[in-house]
């Protein structure tokens, strides 16, 4: 899986709206697959990838985005960064869960994967969509 193609690490004011777009629609067709693959029973073979993918998005894009806020001197910086931490929580929330289904015959990788279309697509529609576009909104309007 090429996870960090996706994620852009260089947010710059004339940049920042094309990157969350790229950032939205790479988590996007993600969930696309995961929802295909739940509905063809094959969902317990990509949620381990998945989860990767989300820990690799926070570790690059999250800390690259806070670090470009504090670069530039964004006003909600905290709060954002708070919504960032909450994120991160549920990702580590939904590895733990996978740990579990480790186990010699447990079950339950339907539930883990509807439980993360779910918790990343309200994460896009919420966060993504709003707050980080009201960042790039911030930069054109600071820079611009
Ligand atoms: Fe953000």
């Amino acid at each position: 899986m090429q996870m960090t193609k996706c994620l852009d690490t260089d947010i710059r004011p004339d940049k920042c709206i094309l990157a969350r777009e790229r950032i939205k629609n790479g988590l996007l067709r993600r969930m696309d697959t995961l929802r295909h693959a739940i509905k063809e029973s094959s969902c317990k073979h990509m949620i381990h990838g998945i989860i990767v993918f989300l820990e690799e998005y926070i570790k690059v894009h999250l800390s690259e985005e806070e670090r470009a806020m504090r670069h530039y001197g964004y006003p909600s910086y905290f709060p954002h960064k708070e919504k960032h931490e909450r994120f991160a929580a549920g990702t580590l929330a939904l590895k733990e869960e996978l740990l579990e289904l480790r186990a010699p015959g447990a079950r339950g990788a339907y539930e883990l994967s509807v439980k993360t279309v779910h918790m990343v697509v309200d994460w896009v529609n919420d966060h993504v969509t709003k707050d980080d576009k009201e960042f790039c909104w911030f930069l054109g309007h600071r820079f611009f």
